[in-house]
């Protein structure tokens, strides 16, 4: 039986006041929430303070880094460090996501070498896969995400995925409040397992596989009921505690 799984990415959003009034609310709202696992995604200039208001108020939801170099350490100006996430008390790390892909130049290969570095310092990676527009309307869908899931499998081995979870976020649905439809979720969701066990039938069977792409409450019933679909990853919505909340409770029920 998977775990469902629930992240806030905030991206690059909000002041450490608005922050801190933004996760106080999202631990009361859910502190009675034991079934679903949630973590949020600070900029990593607040991955400190919110890190420990979470540990004052005792609470189950996880900190998680929104990425980080693809070296160890050293002269790597404005960088951030796989182990200084988990110094701070890190237990995810966001990879790949579509916005370091294509904003920031990220290549499958150095995505894999972050994956690589992330599961040495005992980092979870959340690793973000997905085609554009063109790549959808030219029929490439599915061949784009085998190849980004591919790139990490053949640097890290197909064991390394034990303790990972994939994140599919379609780049077209990502901030456009365009979601995809629930068939095709579904379709990719089993493709994405279905890809994973040709190489390992029982990593393929228990890896989360979430959704990203404009979730909000109002459409995620019908994605979060789909027999592949193990959460989500927000990004909007989980600014707004009521929106990221009833996204869990969702999730929960
Ligand atoms: P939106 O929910 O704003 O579309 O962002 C999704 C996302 O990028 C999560 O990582």
């Amino acid at each position: 039986m998977r775990r469902k799984f629930l992240g806030g990415n905030w991206k690059m959003n909000g002041l450490k006041s608005g922050l801190t009034a933004l996760l106080t609310a999202v631990i009361q709202q859910l502190k009675d929430l034991a079934t679903v696992e949630v973590a949020v995604f600070p900029s990593d200039v607040y991955l400190e303070s919110m890190g420990n208001l979470l540990k004052a108020q005792h609470s189950a939801i996880a900190l998680g880094g929104q990425n980080h170099c693809d070296h160890e350490e050293g002269a790597y100006t404005g960088e951030t460090a796989p182990g200084m996430l988990q110094d701070i008390g890190c237990r995810y790390v966001l990879l790949g996501h579509s916005e370091r892909r294509h904003t920031f130049g990220e290549s499958n290969r150095v995505i894999a070498r972050k994956f690589a570095l992330a599961k040495q310092h005992h980092l979870i990676p959340v690793l973000c896969v997905g085609e554009t527009e063109m790549q959808r309307d030219i029929g490439e869908t599915e061949a784009v995400v085998r190849e980004q899931i591919n790139a990490v499998v053949n640097e890290v081995g197909i064991n390394a995925l034990a303790k990972a979870i994939i994140a599919y976020e379609p780049v077209w649905a990502i901030g456009t409040g365009k979601i995809a439809t629930a068939e095709a979720v579904q379709e990719m969701h089993a493709m994405i397992r279905k890809h994973l066990a040709n190489s390992d039938h029982d990593i393929a069977q228990n890896i989360q596989i979430i959704y990203g792409g404009s979730l909000k409450p109002q459409n995620a019933k019908d994605i979060f009921v789909l027999p592949d679909v193990d959460g989500g990853l927000v990004g909007g919505a989980s600014l707004k505690a009521e929106d990221f909340t009833a996204l869990a409770k969702l999730l929960a029920s």
